[in-house]
């Protein structure tokens, strides 16, 4: 057991003398760890609980005999109710804290999969699937949140990523089951066996300690360095970090909306936020994401076949999201982004010009396949993880919460708006104009990137503020003097 101090004792000790707790009261940097990977549960939930629908939707089309409209419903219901969850995210972990928001979300993860997998109708499917949104949306920005501020700084970036990769794995696990249950056509498996992990991550949830930073913004400084040694292997470093918070608290809180109104540079950065998570929703990721088997089923696919075609693309996205997270620090920002966007543009042109000349044979539908999985290895090696990285960076200090809040909203009030009518978009134009529309929109977030996405590998974040709040292009954020500048030190002075 660790030692057990009476002013954390009524919370946090509970957790920590669970989760790897020695007997001799010696804490390892493994508890961090342990703690990191249950906040990612949320990741795993998050991509269990949007890719699931895609296999279901036909079948619950089938049951409740739905209009293409209805079913568009049933899908971006979810994705409304996201945007709404992020949007009062940062109020509820922040009053509550980061370890009772995941614990919210777990709780609406669990009754919002039952209501879906139990209802007797189309309404009480979408009012179920309005609780997964508030669950995703929530855990979506408060889990990332929370492994930050447990995570050693050493660790930081390889527990944030593996938040990511929990994400694309659930994605593809419900594409596999969904693969496993069309057979029978068991949608309400498809969508009950959800309660599986959401069980696991109340669980995990339980056991979670209260985010040391959190605590100290709440002046709990005794319980912030409780648990902070707990989750660190020396009481030392515990300690430094500690007083790290303290001092970067003194230098004042997150502005926010004033900060917004105020500042012409922070709108700038904010608006590059929200323009780059636009794009991402515009590549149409999430019309392969969640009407994949609709579709291959377009393109003549079987039932079977569109089902596994389906669990194909959720594989080559877990693994390409491996790629990316191995090589951004490496290539860059910006040229796996352009590389990803010029893919995903080539993907989409092909695959509108298989449908409209290629026939109906085995090899186009296999051409049709390969053109797809070609679009989301792009998506997944760039514009996937990259734009939440960079909406991350790019956000001044002050006004970071503010911006990511923004970023996160716009992402999923697109997602909803494209995932609301791609159906009918898809009945208008038909697919192959459909496909050119997407090709259309990569080609235009290749211009937006050559003009406006700054580099920001291996620069410091003190950096990149700095520069924008200096009024540097946004496209030069991460340079190291302005291009055309003279002088020994053209950096703005701080
Ligand atoms: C996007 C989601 C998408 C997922 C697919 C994320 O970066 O924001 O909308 O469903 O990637 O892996």
């Amino acid at each position: 057991m660790p030692e057990v101090d009476p002013v954390v004792h009524d919370r946090t000790t509970e957790s920590t003398s669970t989760i790897g707790s020695t007997s001799t009261g010696v804490s390892t940097p493994g508890h961090a760890i342990v703690v990191g990977i249950l906040a990612a549960l949320a990741g795993l939930m998050f991509g269990l609980d949007t890719g699931v629908i895609a296999g279901a939707l036909r079948f619950i089309g089938n049951d409740f005999n739905a209009s293409p409209r209805t079913q568009e419903w049933i899908v971006s219901s979810m994705m409304a109710a996201a945007a709404v969850g992020s949007l009062i995210a940062g109020t509820i972990s922040f009053r509550f804290g980061r370890r009772r928001a995941l614990l919210g979300s777990s709780i609406l993860f669990l009754v919002g999969s039952l209501i879906s997998a139990l209802a007797p109708s189309v309404a009480l499917l979408i009012i179920g699937r309005i609780f997964l949104g508030f669950a995703v949306g929530i855990a979506a920005f408060t889990a990332p949140l929370y492994i930050s501020e447990v995570s050693a700084v050493a660790q930081r970036g390889s527990m944030i990523a593996c938040y990511q990769l929990m994400m694309t794995g659930g994605i593809f696990l419900s594409y596999v089951t969904d693969g496993m249950l069309a057979h029978g056509a068991h949608w309400r498996w498809m969508l009950g066996l959800m309660t599986v992990p959401a069980t696991v991550f109340l669980i995990g949830c339980l056991f979670l300690p209260d985010s040391p930073r959190w605590l100290m913004m709440r002046g709990e400084k005794l319980r912030a360095r409780k648990v902070m040694r707990y989750l660190r292997p020396s009481p030392q470093q515990a300690d430094r970090e500690i007083s790290d918070i303290a001092t970067e608290l003194t230098r004042g809180r997150s502005e926010g909306l004033s900060f917004f109104r105020h500042n012409a540079n922070f709108r700038r950065s904010v608006g590059l936020g929200i323009v780059l998570q636009i794009m991402q929703q515009l590549t149409g990721i999430n019309v392969l994401m969640y009407y994949a088997p609709k579709v291959f089923q377009a393109a003549n696919f079987g039932v079977s076949a569109a089902g596994w075609a389906t669990a194909l693309i959720g594989l080559i996205n877990l693994v390409a999201t491996c790629v990316a997270i191995v090589t951004v620090d490496r290539w860059g920002r910006r040229p796996l982004l352009l590389l990803s966007c010029a893919i995903m543009t080539g993907s989409m042109l092909l695959a509108g010009g298989l449908v409209e000349y290629g026939g109906h044979d085995t090899v186009a539908q296999i051409a049709m396949v390969g053109s797809l999985l070609v679009f989301v290895l792009g998506f997944a090696i760039g514009a996937g993880p990259l734009v939440w990285t960079l909406c991350a960076e790019i956000q001044p200090l002050r006004g970071r919460d503010f911006g990511i809040v923004c970023s996160t909203f716009t992402n999923w009030a697109t997602n909803w708006a494209v995932s609301n009518t791609f159906l009918s978009v898809l009945d208008t134009l038909g697919e192959a104009h459909t496909f050119w529309l997407f090709a259309g929109m990569n080609a235009l977030f290749i211009v937006i990137t050559l003009f406006y996405v700054p580099e920001t590998k291996g620069v410091s974040l003190e950096d990149i503020e700095s520069h924008l709040l200096a009024g540097w292009p946004l496209r030069d954020l991460g340079a190291h003097a302005l291009p055309g500048a003279s002088g020994a030190s053209p950096r703005p002075s701080r």
